[in-house]
């Protein structure tokens, strides 16, 4: 390093950047963007019109405790307030979770693959990545996690449903997961497309944090509630957890746009089931034509679907976007596919079907 730069912390080289799913086509046909576990729904009744009244207030700070957001959230999920603690959509809030348990020395246990964001919040926190593989079935190998755990261990991120994968964890597993973790280390359900899983084996993670103080619930605006722009999720985990991520979080990080759009977006709870229900219906069915094409079995219990494409991936995400369909390749692993509009799941179909037979 040179002495005339700011010294930078080391934790920093090599990290890995974040990808987001690409927004258009290079000039090709109508773009659907399949790339980011986007809702392809417009946000919920009353939302536009809470967002355009909190503009009026834009030169103001928003309300840094969120009371109002929380008070709603306490209400709609029956928790205590003490229990809720909101940031900057629900990966602000993992980094928050991790500022509150981990530094340098310190290891964090997750799936590989899983949500790319964890990798590099747990390097920006300085703590030691722990990936442990994911098993044949693309399930979280939780032996296998719990075996890895250390007296070094902080944090173990549990993703359920799994992205990209799509696999859920039934309630069993993950109980008998969480009684072998010891009651130091932070156990962190990722639920971001919790409002999707129609598996009834599946437990809410809700129903397992009020006897376990060691787990913490995360949820999102950003994926059933469509208020991805608006950066918005929560946690829901016992008083000193939740009010560590009270310590840790940026001083008005959440927008008074965001927190007014999530408390409209909560009462509008029956058009959010009805936008819900008929993905849910367009997953089951582009689940069923995979199938019939020929691809391998798969189960997904989220707002999208796994390919397993190992080397083909990236032939296939560019075969995806010459028909006008961004997906989101992991380059020699496979491509995710986000449940959109019909429109666009039919043309990915097309696609996938051609694709298979070419191939
Ligand atoms: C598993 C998982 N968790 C969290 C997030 C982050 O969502 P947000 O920060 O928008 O709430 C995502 C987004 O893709 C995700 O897939």
């Amino acid at each position: 390093m040179s002495e005339n730069t700011p010294k930078l912390r080391s934790a920093l080289d090599g990290m890995p950047a974040y990808v987001p799913g690409k927004r258009d086509t290079a000039g090709g046909p109508v773009a659907y963007k399949l790339s980011s576990n986007e809702n392809p729904y417009p946000p919920l009744p009353g939302v536009q019109e809470a967002v355009a009244g909190a503009a009026a207030s834009l030169n103001r700070y928003p309300d840094m405790a969120c009371a109002g957001l929380l008070a709603e959230l306490a209400e709609h999920f029956a928790v205590p307030v003490e229990h809720l603690a909101t940031g900057t959509g629900s990966v602000g809030v993992a980094q928050q979770l991790l500022q509150a348990t981990a530094g340098p020395g310190d290891e964090v246990i997750y799936a590989w693959r899983s949500f790319e964001a964890y990798p590099i919040i747990t390097q920006v926190s300085g703590a030691t990545s722990v990936r442990v593989p994911l098993t044949a079935a693309e399930e979280h190998d939780l032996d296998a996690m719990a075996a890895a755990v250390t007296d070094r261990t902080r944090l173990i991120f549990v993703c359920n449903p799994n992205n990209p994968t799509g696999a859920a964890i039934p309630r069993p597993a993950l109980e008998r997961f969480l009684d072998k973790v010891p009651a130091g280390v932070l156990v962190v359900l990722d639920e971001a497309y919790r409002e999707f899983v129609r598996d009834e084996r599946v437990v809410d993670g809700l129903e397992l944090y009020r006897d376990r103080p060691n787990v913490c619930v995360l949820r999102t605006f950003s994926k059933a509630y469509g208020l991805a722009g608006l950066r918005v999720g929560f946690a829901v985990a016992q008083a000193p957890v939740a009010a560590a991520l009270r310590k840790t979080a940026v001083p008005f990080g959440v927008s008074q746009l965001a927190q007014d759009a999530a408390v409209a977006s909560l009462r509008s709870e029956e058009a959010l089931l009805e936008r819900v229900e008929s993905l849910v219906g367009e997953r089951t069915r582009v689940v069923a034509a995979l199938a019939e094409q020929g691809w391998p079995a798969l189960d997904s219990q989220a707002n999208f679907v796994w390919l397993r494409l190992g080397e083909r991936t990236g032939d296939f995400a560019a075969a995806c976007e010459r028909a006008g369909v961004i997906v989101r390749p992991f380059a020699g692993e496979g491509a995710r596919v986000t449940i959109g509009e019909t429109a666009a799941n039919d043309l990915f179909l097309q696609v996938a079907e051609t694709f298979r037979k070419e191939t």
